[in-house]
């Protein structure tokens, strides 16, 4: 890990979270302050795009401020002010830039874009002591609201995709199922409630999708489309126009809590089996990871922080989760891994861009 000592403030807007921190050296998280949407999006059923931009427009400032004050620092202190700049919502993205530009531009301070899905793979590292940190190579596990992606880690800031999502986001599927079961706002974590109080072997088992035999892509939209039916039955009619024998409504929240077990059992299992495959991969090429990291709002998961000692104990290899409050959009991890551009000296100037998609 880079050792040159830096105090970084981060900022975070690319979806509905509003986010600031200031991190040392890299790794020590002195303030994590995460403004959430929730309740405004509540009524809409997701996050619609227009409000998260004002909201972060409003939040942004007193954010930034609080994250200084609990860190006990003044903008004076900070060595450099990095922001997530890729990917996500373009119109939340360009708030957090443009902060950070301000901020750049007036206090003369370096800046620093950061990409959001590398930060979830770095949230695990903070608050480690060097030699209790994640060691690379290492196996990169994001699932959030937009990715389900399988890395192989080089470095803190080098990685290659080797696995992603054919078309839904395990997050998202979540979030379906969360609507399909009328388990409430935010999809993700309802849901994963709601599993804990069902037993997943009451009910016939959700499909996984595990595409071919060494095929380390995920799809999660047949595991949405079979639980759908299972709620509702089969559809009569094609389309729009399908109609459906039964609603939510029709079922008991025991019912409920079971689908959603068997859901939560489907998913999580299938994240599992493509980690085992991937580890499996990368020792046949002669590049066994030395340990598994895992990122992004999904690794909050109950059922799949479980799965993790388990995966720890077969595998043999450390397997690293970040606390809660790290799994989730945060700032931390985006000054965390900026520090190892600081060190390096890569800087960005006022050119920085919002962009909306990976590697855009
Ligand atoms: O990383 P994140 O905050 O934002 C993105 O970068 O997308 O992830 C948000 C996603 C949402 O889809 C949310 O429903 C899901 O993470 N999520 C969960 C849980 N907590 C958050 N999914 C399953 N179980 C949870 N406990
Ligand atoms: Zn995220």
């Amino acid at each position: 890990m880079a050792s040159a000592p830096s105090l970084i403030l981060g900022i975070e807007t690319s979806c509905d979270e509003t986010a600031a921190a200031v991190v040392r050296d890299g790794r020590q998280v002195l303030s994590n302050i995460i403004a959430s949407q929730h309740d405004l999006h509540r009524e809409y059923g997701g996050v619609v795009p227009e409000i998260a931009s004002r909201a972060h427009l409003e939040r942004i400032d007193p954010v930034i401020t609080a994250a200084l004050k609990q860190a006990g620092v003044a903008m004076a202190d900070i060595d450099a002010v990095a922001v997530g700049n890729r990917p996500g919502l373009v119109g939340s993205l360009i708030v957090g830039v443009s902060a950070a530009k301000a901020i750049a531009w007036a206090t003369g301070k370096p800046l620093i874009g950061v990409d959001h899905v590398q930060a979830h793979l770095y949230a695990a590292a903070l608050n480690l002591e060097p030699d209790a940190a994640p060691q690379y190579p290492a196996l990169g596990l994001v699932v959030s609201g937009g990715h389900s992606s399988i890395f192989d880690v080089r470095s803190p800031l080098q990685m290659q995709s080797i696995g992603s999502t054919i078309d839904d986001a395990v997050g998202e599927a979540y979030d379906k199922a969360a609507v399909i079961l009328d388990a409430g706002y935010p999809g993700g974590p309802k849901l994963d409630k709601l599993a804990q109080t069902g037993g997943a072997g009451r009910v016939e088992p959700l499909p996984r999708s595990l595409l071919d035999r060494d095929s380390l892509d995920f799809s999660f939209s047949g595991l949405k489309t079979a639980l759908l039916y299972r709620v509702r039955g089969q559809p009569q009619g094609r389309g729009r126009d399908a109609t459906f024998a039964r609603s939510v409504a029709d079922l008991s929240d025991a019912e409920r809590a079971d689908l959603a077990a068997a859901f939560q059992q489907a998913a999580i299992d299938t994240i599992f089996i493509k980690l085992r495959r991937a580890i499996d991969k990368l020792t046949s090429e002669g590049r066994p990871p030395r340990c598994v990291v895992i990122g992004g709002g999904v690794s909050a998961n109950s059922a799949l922080r479980a799965r993790c000692n388990d995966l720890q104990a077969k595998a043999g290899l450390p397997v690293f989760v970040p606390p809660l409050v790290l799994c989730l959009d945060n700032a931390a991890m985006i000054a965390g891994l900026a520090h190892h551009r600081f060190v390096a000296d890569q800087f960005d100037d006022m050119h920085l861009a919002a962009i909306a998609t990976t590697g855009g």
